[in-house]
């Protein structure tokens, strides 16, 4: 048996899934120091030696799972290296930790709460209980009445105030209750009514709104009010300036708004509140963490514009790989692998970022909603029981898609001095519905992204160099180092199916990075000290009031502020 099945072999899972007391710091276990001598063993070993000696390797290094084809042969990674790297992850419980995050344990100690996206996603008769209560049948409602709103949202059955249908949906949220129904519209755009028009705000500057609904008809546009906590202060302020606007240009009164606003939260308090009828919220619950959300209500907007039929099987996706990363072994799990990799050039090789780099106009915003996923569940710098780590935690993830970038930042890439992995993600197919003489460019599209690894993995040594005839002063600016390692996600084409397959890939790989590093990924304290700041703050800006605790650079800089304001 492997290790990562027998359990942890340093300390187990002591905390109920939550915090694990006891345990060895992971920089003291004895499989991460093996790591690090295998590191130096490595030395300066290129990806050009490693596929020289073996033949087969690009299709040794080959995984598949559901229609995600990974090739991680251009990884700087051997067998013994990807053997210690499992042994580190049964060192460090992670497929503990996983079990228990199935099981509905409150894995996430520092808010005392169950983490179950997963459950978001499990089939209607699935039993997973929180707190002693299956959650499956609330799940399932509330899908069952999303489908059935966005099927009267889409048949027109739903009219607004004054009587007209619905043409536009606005979804106001910011953070997990955006990126995701955001990203996911640009990326399902060919399976979208098109003839809705949908637009999603996000930022408290109300350039944002201004633009989402100046050249629309209040009569005509439903409000998608989202907001796990319906307390952010970004989304309540725009919110409220989205009613002013309803009401204003409908010359009605409250009473229109229930037409126009639905709400997609867990605190229907706040949401009764603001005006908008209970009937007309989505719930969803205190397990499913913001940035782990958009597969819960916060996809309403989501379904209206492609359907509930293509919602469930963007679901089916998603569960495809959770079966996968709970029940596949450790040799062939492939979100403990990705997971994996991350660690070991963050641990052994001073990696800072992970590049995503989507070969697909269609997923321009998937890292940005990556982003939020990666860096807010592990941007964190003190361990499970709150002892400062000394180990890096989640890289900076960053990229946009090719062949953009390749025309902007890939030269760092090439030729810098820093190390970063990066994942390219292509699809064999151009989207369905592309006008026929820009099908053909998917090749050329393609052709670019396949270029872009070999040149990164082999580069160009100075001898090759050479011989193109450069003359020798010219040598070492025209050579390419090589050996920058990238991981390629190829599917045959993109649509809701391969979509939830790629966000839960990623979700379980930050799951993955997380139980190795021993960090809570669920919680998020970092951004609320902002938060309170900001608040305190906005008097000095509008009444020039005194702010106390603010520093002298704030202090001039508001000062600065008001009188450029005229204040
Ligand atoms: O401030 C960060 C955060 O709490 C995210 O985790 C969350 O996705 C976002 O704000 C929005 O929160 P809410 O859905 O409660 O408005």
């Amino acid at each position: 048996m492997n290790a990562i099945e027998d359990g942890a072999r340093s300390a187990p899972n002591k905390g109920g899934g939550g915090r694990r007391e006891g345990r060895t710091r992971l920089n003291q276990l004895p499989e991460w120091t093996a790591l690090g001598k295998h590191r130096e063993q490595l030395g300066e070993a290129h990806l050009r030696e490693l596929f020289a000696a073996d033949p087969q390797r690009a299709e040794n290094y080959t995984a598949q799972v559901g229609d995600l084809h990974i090739d991680y042969s251009k990884q700087l990674v051997t067998d013994e290296t990807l053997a210690l790297l499992r042994d580190l992850a049964a060192a460090t419980d992670v497929f503990g930790l996983r079990d228990a995050m199935f099981r509905g344990e409150k894995i996430n100690a520092t808010e005392d709460r169950a983490v179950l996206h997963t459950a978001l996603r499990a089939p209607r008769d699935a039993v997973i209980e929180v707190d002693g209560e299956n959650v499956v049948p609330k799940v399932h409602a509330v899908l069952d009445k999303m489908s059935a709103f966005a099927e009267r949202v889409r048949s027109g059955e739903w009219t607004g105030h004054t009587g007209k249908p619905i043409k536009n949906v606005v979804n106001i949220g910011i953070g997990g209750s955006d990126l995701g129904p955001a990203m996911a519209y640009e990326v399902l755009r060919s399976y979208t009514d098109r003839n809705m028009t949908f637009r999603f705000v996000s930022n408290v500057d109300g350039a944002d709104l201004h633009e989402a609904v100046r050249d629309l008809d209040p009569a005509e546009t439903l409000f998608v009010i989202a907001s796990k906590t319906f307390t952010t202060i970004e989304t309540i302020t725009n919110a409220t300036s989205a009613r002013n606007w309803l009401l204003t240009g409908l010359q009605a009164g409250q009473d229109a708004v229930a037409k126009h606003f639905v709400a997609l939260s867990t605190n229907a308090e706040n949401v009764a509140e603001f005006g908008i009828d209970t009937a007309n919220m989505f719930e969803f619950w205190d397990w499913v963490g913001g940035r782990y959300s958009f597969d819960s209500a916060i996809g309403l907007s989501l379904m209206i514009a492609v359907g509930p039929e293509h919602f469930r099987e963007m679901l089916d996706g998603f569960r495809l790989v959770d079966e996968h990363f709970r029940t596949a072994p450790a040799e062939s799990n492939v979100p403990l692998l990705l997971g994996l990799l991350g660690v070991w050039y963050g641990g052994f090789s001073g990696a800072q970022s992970h590049a995503v780099l989507p070969y697909s106009h269609y997923l321009s915003k998937f890292t940005a909603y990556l982003q939020q996923l990666d860096m807010e569940s592990n941007g964190k710098s003190v361990d499970r029981d709150g002892n400062p780590v000394e180990w890096q935690t989640g890289p900076v993830v960053w990229g946009t898609p090719g062949t953009n970038g390749q025309h902007a930042y890939y030269q760092l890439i090439h030729q810098g001095t820093k190390v970063i992995p990066a994942d390219f993600i292509g699809f064999a197919k151009p989207v369905g519905d592309l006008l026929p003489g820009l099908v053909a460019q998917h090749d050329l599209l393609m052709a670019n992204f396949f270029a872009q690894t070999q040149a990164l993995a082999f580069g160009k040594t100075p001898d090759e160099v050479r011989a193109e005839g450069v003359p020798e002063e010219l040598v070492a600016h025209k050579t390419f180092r090589g050996n920058h390692p990238t991981t390629t996600i190829l599917a045959a084409e993109l649509t809701p199916f391969v979509l939830g397959q790629l966000i839960a890939l990623y979700e379980h790989k930050v799951f993955v990075q997380g139980a190795v590093w021993n960090i809570d990924s669920f919680d998020q304290w970092g951004v609320e000290l902002g938060k309170v700041l900001a608040k305190r703050v906005e008097p000095a800006l509008t009444e020039g009031a005194e702010v106390e605790g603010l520093d002298a650079s704030s202090r001039a800089l508001v000062a600065k502020y008001r009188s450029l304001r005229g204040r």
